[in-house]
């Protein structure tokens, strides 16, 4: 059984506002028929540009939003017919974490674990060792989130994740934004996970490096599609004349189809 399946996914939206690039109610398309298989155990990357559909992916494995076509399964549950399976395995990170920002780090991670049905003093500990491995001041575990900056705050998100022993991690950026040390201590984490718990992970990234040290397959995305799939490795050899992934990735993502053409002609 794949932790991750999704077969000929796509996702549209009907943005509310007009903008220079949209008229009212015209549809802007996020996915365009992506469709991969994760085995467990798998730290699985996706690198893209702005705005390329990483962040709708992972909205619609964890159940946010839901396909227009197409079928995502998590540990074989079908994301329609079944979420509430679904999200008892999976655990995201991402930048919009929502959090009751009066309240303190710890008591927003007490909340978490009360929901977990976790022991209260046991999830605690766990969670203030995290924070203080991750560099958070011991102080600020009890100040209101809203008084932490963003980085600190992606850091308490993290603890959460981390509070039970995580089936399915999907991780939307967790190093943006993170001073250099964070960052590392963040990976060094992520490592540690994918060795220790055997938690699967989908880890969408701008990090290269960060995609080349943790990621044992990584897809390019690029409009909605994956433009390519492999390990860092091959898509280095493939792609970036043996030059590391971020030369493939600048490669796939950066031509213009149009320039290639022409090149082409
Ligand atoms: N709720 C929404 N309403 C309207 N359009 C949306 C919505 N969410 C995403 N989009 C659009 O879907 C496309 C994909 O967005 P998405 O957030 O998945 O990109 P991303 O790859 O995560 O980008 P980034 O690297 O900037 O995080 C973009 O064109 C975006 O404007
Ligand atoms: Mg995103």
């Amino acid at each position: 059984m794949y932790a991750i399946e999704c077969i000929d996914v796509f996702k549209s939206f009907r943005p509310e506002g007009e903008s220079p690039w949209h008229r009212k109610g015209q549809k802007v398309s996020a996915l365009e028929g992506i469709s991969f298989a994760m085995p467990q155990g798998e730290c699985f990357g996706i690198l893209g540009p702005n705005g390329s559909g990483k962040s709708t992916l992972i909205r619609l494995i964890s159940t946010l939003l839901l396909a227009d076509r197409g079928e995502v399964r998590v540990f074989g549950h079908d994301v329609r017919t079944a979420p509430l399976e679904v999200r008892r395995l999976i655990h995201r990170v991402s930048v919009e974490a929502s959090f009751f920002k009066k309240l303190s780090a710890q008591e927003n991670l007490d909340y978490a674990s009360g929901l977990y049905g976790l022991d209260k003093a046991q999830a605690r500990e766990r969670a203030q060792e995290i924070l203080l491995r991750l560099g958070l001041p011991k102080e600020k575990i009890r100040a209101p989130l809203e008084e932490m900056s963003r980085g600190q705050q992606q850091k308490v998100a993290i603890a959460r994740a981390l509070l039970t022993s995580p089936t399915l991690l999907l991780l939307d950026e967790p190093t943006t934004g993170l001073d250099p040390r964070s960052r590392r201590d963040v990976q060094a984490f992520i490592e540690e996970i994918r060795g220790s718990y055997s938690a699967s992970i989908v880890l969408c990234t701008h990090d290269m490096q960060e995609a080349e040290r943790l990621c044992d397959r990584v897809a390019i995305i690029r409009g909605g599609r994956f433009i390519a799939l492999d390990t860092p490795d091959a898509l280095s050899a493939r792609y970036g004349d043996g030059e590391g992934l971020e030369a493939a990735f600048l490669r796939l993502t950066g031509e213009d189809p149009r320039e290639e053409e022409e090149m082409d002609a």
